[in-house]
């Protein structure tokens, strides 16, 4: 069972890009081999740490941002206005949670799609489907379909420049979030929460400010936050080229992410995705669907996470609104019964999404925020912790899922829906997402 960066290659990849010249693959990976990391090996063993807490109740996890990042995005407002979501339902959220939020943007390479099918038919015409920008082009010629390994440079090149900026925004006052300018409720209004959404924020620029004045740290410390990286773990030629050894740790670690996640259709026990992800020394995230048997689960477990390390698993669970009440027991129960220190995580976004009569992929706000509940009350029930949520959402005004207190309407979908993939939050609706949790976490006797 030895385990290399290359050993997955021995077994079936399912969700990889059949590229027409597989020379020009290894050329990509060679050169990306050549770059310097994204992140680093301490990064990552503090995100390690900071999950390992989280499942101890001792903090919160906030996982957020696209489903599929677009090359086009990797531009100043867009890249700013998610960390702006980013840090201020984080900041919501400590403040209901009396706890620290650690920040996960779904981001700086979350670049590559698995799809349901391998190729897509409009009309006569049949291409491969749209694997995301690491892969492919969106638009629906056989020249942008076809794979190119040249993205995977451009990809991990766009990675680095979107890390970069994030790296300097959040050094640099950018979390200073009390001015009141910085948070637009104006959503709120006539909404029967307006008030409360007010009282959240107004107690928030409270706290900020009196820490502020009577600590004296209006400075570098209270400004600077850190907000680490995850992407899906997919793209196995480039999640390869990433893998490295770092002169005094023992292991390989993927240093394109602080934390890559095996996705829901790629987490096959004898499947290249689980091989590859068992041998690096990052903190694994595993989908977890209603699909999902505790057998499956405890194997994944044994094969990820043989020595039952704090904070190398956090396992991401999204089984719909249907569903979760009625699944998810039995895998807390199987996953106590082993033994096992994991970070559970809700992500409320994928088991809900459907298709309107109009042809047009969405998601119900309602859907999201029950499944968020039933997930608060299932794992209370079992004397168990949620430890984080994970959304797909973005700073911007599009208008992707239905509901929230603007009341968005099939009917608006067409204005702005800009996703490629999935259906995303937008501003307004994680901003009150956020509190939506926070009205529920005050709730919570505190653990
Ligand atoms: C995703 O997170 O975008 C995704 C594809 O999720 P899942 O594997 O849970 O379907
Ligand atoms: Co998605």
């Amino acid at each position: 069972m030895t385990w290399s960066p290359d050993s997955w290659r021995s077994r079936p990849a399912t969700q990889q890009a059949q590229y027409p010249d597989e020379g020009a693959v290894r050329a990509v990976v060679e050169q990306i081999r050549r770059l310097p990391p994204l992140v680093t090996s301490w990064e990552v063993e503090a995100l390690r740490g900071e999950l390992a807490k989280a499942a101890r109740g001792e903090s919160f996890v906030l996982q957020g941002g696209d489903c599929a990042e677009s090359f086009d995005d990797c531009s100043p407002e867009p890249v700013a206005a998610k960390l702006k979501i980013l840090m201020q339902m984080s900041l919501v959220l400590v403040h209901a949670a009396r706890k620290p939020v650690v920040r996960i943007g779904r981001i700086a390479g979350q670049y590559a799609k698995p799809r349901s099918a391998d190729h897509e038919t409009r009309g006569d015409v049949t291409l491969p489907a749209y694997r995301g920008d690491l892969v492919n082009q969106d638009g629906f010629t056989p020249e942008e379909r076809t794979p190119d390994p040249v993205l995977m440079l451009r990809g991990y090149e766009r990675a680095a420049l979107t890390l970069n900026f994030i790296r300097a925004l959040t050094d640099g006052g950018f979390a200073d979030l009390h001015h009141p300018e910085y948070w637009d409720l104006s959503f709120a209004k006539g909404s029967p929460h307006a008030e409360s959404y007010e009282r959240i924020v107004e107690s928030i620029r409270d706290s900020v400010n009196f820490v502020a004045s009577v600590a004296n740290v209006d400075t570098h410390l209270m400004r600077r936050v850190d907000v680490y990286t995850s992407h899906e773990g997919l793209a196995l030629p480039y999640e390869e080229a990433a893998t490295r050894v770092v002169p005094r740790r023992p292991g390989h670690y993927n240093l394109s992410t602080h934390l890559p996640w095996i996705g829901m259709r790629t987490a096959q026990l004898d499947g290249a995705h689980v091989e590859f992800h068992r041998g690096l020394r990052n903190p694994l995230g595993i989908k977890v669907g209603a699909a999902m048997t505790s057998d499956w689960l405890a194997r994944l477990l044994d094969v990820l996470d043989p020595d039952n390390e704090p904070g190398r698993i956090t396992l991401i669970h999204r089984m719909g609104a249907a569903h979760v009440t009625k699944k998810l027991p039995e895998l807390l129960g199987a996953v106590a019964k082993l033994g096992r220190q994991v970070l559970w995580i809700c992500d409320p976004m994928h088991g809900n999404t459907e298709t309107t009569p109009g042809g047009i992929k969405t998601r119900h706000f309602d859907n999201i925020l029950s499944e968020l509940e039933q997930s608060f009350t299932v794992h209370r029930d079992h004397g168990s912790e949620l430890g984080g949520v994970h959304f797909e959402m973005t700073g911007e005004d599009v208008t992707e899922c239905i509901g929230g207190a603007r009341g968005l309407t099939e009917g608006d979908l067409e204005r702005a829906y800009k996703s490629r993939v999935d259906p995303r939050l937008n501003y307004e609706q994680a901003l009150e997402m956020a509190m939506k949790i926070a009205q529920h976490l005050r709730k919570r006797p505190n653990r």
